[in-house]
């Protein structure tokens, strides 16, 4: 055993021919292909001078006598089902270099790693991690070290924005609710968090909750939310005409009632009155084109029910969300009970709300959690979904010089499971676990060069998130799981 930097080591290999500066092939002593396994870091005391530490990854076993591309005495044994020798046996991993630590930091490695130098592993108790240098922040652990193995994370870059990908059940919101959102507010950021299906953080933040019913939209939002539910008035000459009396009734602002019937009927009051003020003839009367505004009018208000005109009599303005989300530094909006116009009509809400404090150039520190984002930023977004994700992306290009973060959570990466291209370029940091075979191609770009294969992207257990990105100390993506509560584990978890 070596003692290195107050870390205990433990010789697992040398290093073979060929050899570079940012990857070697690792010879495993014997019998440590058993213990040393991918994602094991390692400490190469390279014999060109400095100290290295790396990550196994792309292990190969090999046997002379096992070649099977020709005919030979060892396939001839096998096809007789004896035993063949495994005196030519041995086993290699590749080892994908993190940088230089000789110096109590990481650098990017310059030196080429010298064939037959040693290979160590880092013994139970000491902590590889400090080798990252002194950086104050931390998330989960390393998955293939000890929970006492957090790992650093370097937090300027939470405004570069941060996405969540995996396959359902793969533990994204689990990874947020224990580590980002945790990481989050050490860091500074008051966090807001849209939970659209109302059951993955409403119920943890029980004194932190808005309902969706008690915002009050903006004049934007309800325009475009009310022209959804009204079908556009059924497209044509005849409804860009009413959509405009509707934006202009609107904007009279007298048009809220008690409830939503007296809504409903003032709403319509009010666009029947400005087709009167453009509609008629000579001697007052209606004319044809104004019956026919009226009669389509009519119809399409007819099938609005009092659901449906709820949302907009809520009273809870952005600017008073803001201000309770400084008092709780968490908050919750929950997003169930509603349709999808309803919700993305809150977020628009809100989102212009913040954008108008940025473009007064405010600094804001915080961070917006949007769980199920390709509802709002699909790879191809249509009617509302168009303004949600414009709105985002004008967020995140804010957002890097005022200090708003995004956190975007989707099942999917690239293509139509997951979120619009034009937001992924802006998201910096990545987590990524178990993704869906779809996305293998799309995932396989951020790990081209770090050794990471689709087939173990594939395979990931839940709760294993490979770190990718800025907020990385690391040049290659390192694997950092977390440890949730007993009772949280699958068969104890919620009903
Ligand atoms: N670190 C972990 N260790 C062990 N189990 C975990 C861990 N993280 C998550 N899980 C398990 O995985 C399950 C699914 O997690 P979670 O609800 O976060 O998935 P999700 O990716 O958000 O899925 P969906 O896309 O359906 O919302 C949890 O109920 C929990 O039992
Ligand atoms: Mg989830």
């Amino acid at each position: 055993m070596v003692i290195w930097n107050g870390l205990e080591l433990e010789q697992i290999g040398i290093v073979a021919s060929r050899s570079r500066e940012t990857d070697a092939e690792c010879i495993l002593l014997e019998g440590k292909e058993k213990e040393v396994t991918s994602e094991t870091l390692v400490l190469v005391d390279n014999r060109n001078g400095n100290k290295i530490l790396a990550v196994c990854r792309g292990g190969v076993g090999y046997n002379d006598n096992l070649k099977i591309d020709y005919y030979n005495p060892g396939v001839a044994y096998a096809r007789s089902g004896r035993g063949p020798s495994t005196a030519k046996e041995f086993f290699s991993f590749k080892l994908v270099v993190i940088g230089d630590v000789t110096d109590g930091e990481v650098k990017q490695n310059k030196t080429i790693i010298a064939p037959a130098s040693l290979v160590y592993k880092f013994k139970g108790d000491s902590n590889p991690m400090k080798l990252f240098g002194n950086i104050k922040n931390v998330i989960g652990y390393y998955a293939l070290g000890a929970p006492l193995w957090k790992v650093p994370t370097l937090t300027e870059y939470i405004p570069h924005h941060i996405g969540v990908f995996g396959v359902t059940g793969s533990g994204k919101s689990f990874l947020c609710r224990y580590e980002l959102i945790p990481l989050l507010r050490r860091a500074g950021y008051d966090v807001l968090i849209f939970d659209w299906k109302g059951s993955d953080y409403a119920p943890f933040y029980p004194d932190s909750v808005i309902n969706m019913g008690d915002i009050k939209l903006d004049e934007a939002s309800i325009f475009g939310y009310l022209a959804e539910r009204l079908d556009k008035f059924g497209g044509g000459r005849i409804a860009e005409t009413l959509l405009r009396y509707l934006e202009e009734a609107l904007s009279e602002g007298s048009w809220r009632g008690s409830d939503p019937t007296e809504t409903k009927s003032r709403l319509l009051a009010a666009v029947e009155r400005n087709i009167w003020g453009e509609n008629t003839d000579r001697s007052g009367n209606l004319n044809e084109w104004g019956q026919r505004y009226l009669r389509r009018a009519r119809i399409y208000f007819e099938r609005l029910r009092p659901e449906d005109i709820k949302p907009v009599m809520g009273e809870m303005s952005a600017s008073e969300i803001i201000d309770m989300l400084r008092r709780k530094k968490t908050l919750v909006i929950d997003l169930s009970y509603g349709s999808k116009e309803q919700k993305l009509s809150i977020f628009l809400s809100i989102a212009r709300w913040l954008k108008g404090l940025m473009e007064e150039k405010n600094r804001l520190n915080i961070a917006v959690v949007v769980d199920e984002a390709p509802q709002y930023c699909p790879w191809n977004p249509r009617g509302i979904e168009e303004e949600t994700t414009r709105q985002i992306i004008g967020l995140a290009a804010l957002g890097r010089s005022y200090g708003l973060s995004l956190v975007l959570i989707s099942q999917g990466i690239a293509g139509e499971i997951g979120i619009n291209a034009a937001v992924r370029r802006n998201l910096n940091t990545l987590f990524i676990g178990r993704i869906h075979p779809l996305d293998a191609q799309e995932a396989e770009r951020f790990f081209a060069t770090s050794w990471i294969s689709a087939d173990s992207l594939l395979r990931l257990p839940e709760g294993h998130f490979y770190m990718v990105g800025k907020m990385n100390p690391s040049p290659v993506p390192l694997l950092v799981s977390f440890e949730i509560e007993e009772r949280e584990k699958i068969g104890f978890g919620r009903g």
